[in-house]
């Protein structure tokens, strides 16, 4: 029933475990790296509202304790103040380095408590029990934590692995529509950076999987964290491969910045919306056929999610503004953008020589809708 994909790291080696009805067997999953019967959870108050009693019940079933920090939920929970809060609870909590401490909820809790984890006591072990498809497929496996700070998102942080990853397909049940749209993006993006046939699985199966089909939604988490399970054990700290998995995010980064990082442009939008312009950007530096594109966007329209820049509401900076973003992100190197471009679905690569000219006129047509009925 459930599926385990094993990400290699010699000694620091985990099993993420994908399947229904996990919350309630994480008692029995874990009971197995603890030293002593407890464990101190870290979570947000609309995960815990859902789901921390039935994960009190799943832990007293094999016999563990646990007390739970519920902090506020949202982006900017991922700060220097709830860093602090969150070590010195569980230093109250007299967590010892020989425990776990376990990152309940999406992304964001996971990327705090497991840096949270990172810096306590030089390093305590942690579980991650993602809530979020953004989270099971993406944020909770490969060791990526951290904070956001004033400077910009990210940018504090520790490779820092979980030693179990529970990811249970149930919980995306309570997601809202748009929550588990925004985590599709990052699906889809294994598809179109390295799967050519995933990319035509979700095309076939993308509809069901999002009305609620629970095999299915399995069947991507599984073929998602397999692929970036992959992309770590070879690339853990991101000197190659591993920057594939930030396609479409120099764009979705830019436009996640000119949008105040908040509800205006959820993540995973700004990801999608990025994936379709880096496959624009692609087919008119000649690197991919022109058609190419258009079919990432049909199957983004096609389930429903934001497509196209357009699709973002309200008034965005101009194409200057946005390339000026985009020379923020993390991913300069000696000054120079790094862009992950494709020669296909399923092929991508990171390029180096991008004439900012060319991103400019992309940036431009998406702002003006051009790209909207097929693009160039
Ligand atoms: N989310 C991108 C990575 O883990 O490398």
């Amino acid at each position: 029933m459930d599926d385990v994909v094993d990400v290699d790291l010699g000694a620091r080696s985990y099993g993420v475990r994908i399947g229904p009805g996990l919350v309630g067997r994480a008692g029995q999953e874990i009971a197995p790296l603890l030293k002593r019967p407890q464990v101190a959870v870290i979570t947000e108050e609309t995960v815990a509202g859902l789901h921390l009693e039935a994960l009190r019940d799943g832990l007293s079933a094999a016999g563990i304790g646990m007390q739970a920090l519920v902090l506020p939920p949202g982006e900017k929970t991922k700060s220097w103040a709830h860093l602090e809060q969150s070590v010195e609870w569980l230093l109250a909590q007299k967590v010892e380095r020989g425990d776990i401490v376990v990152a309940f909820g999406g992304g964001v809790i996971g990327d705090l408590a497991g840096f949270a984890a990172a810096i306590l006591r030089r390093g305590v072990r942690f579980v991650q029990m993602p809530t979020s498809l953004l989270a099971q497929v993406d944020s909770s496996v490969g060791g990526k934590t951290g904070i956001n700070s004033p400077a910009g998102k990210n940018l504090v942080g520790a490779f820092h692995q979980p030693s179990l990853v529970l990811a249970d397909i149930d919980v995306l049940g309570t997601l809202d529509a748009r929550d588990f749209l925004s985590g599709y993006g990052e699906v889809v993006k294994y598809g179109l950076l390295g799967d050519a046939a995933f990319f035509a699985w979700l095309e076939a199966n993308g509809p069901a999987l999002a009305a609620g089909d629970r095999a299915l939604r399995q069947e991507a988490v599984r073929r998602s964290v397999a692929m970036k399970a992959g992309i770590v054990a070879r690339d853990e700290t991101e000197q190659g491969e591993r920057a594939l998995l930030n396609l479409g995010h120099t764009f979705g980064h830019a436009l996640e910045a000119a949008t105040g990082y908040g509800d205006r442009l959820l993540h995973g939008e700004g990801v999608a919306i990025g994936c379709a312009l880096a496959f624009e950007l692609s087919a008119r530096l000649g690197l991919c056929a022109q058609e190419t594109p258009g079919r990432v966007r049909a199957h983004l329209r096609a389930m429903g999610m934001k497509t196209d820049v357009s699709d973002i509401p309200g008034e965005l900076p101009d194409a200057d503004a946005l390339l000026a973003l985009m020379a923020q992100d993390k991913k300069v190197v000696d000054g120079r953008m790094r862009y992950v471009l494709a020669r296909d679905i399923g092929d991508a690569f990171v390029a180096e020589e991008v004439a900012s000219a060319t991103v400019h006129e992309v940036l431009e047509d998406a702002l003006s809708g051009a790209l909207k009925g097929g693009g160039a």
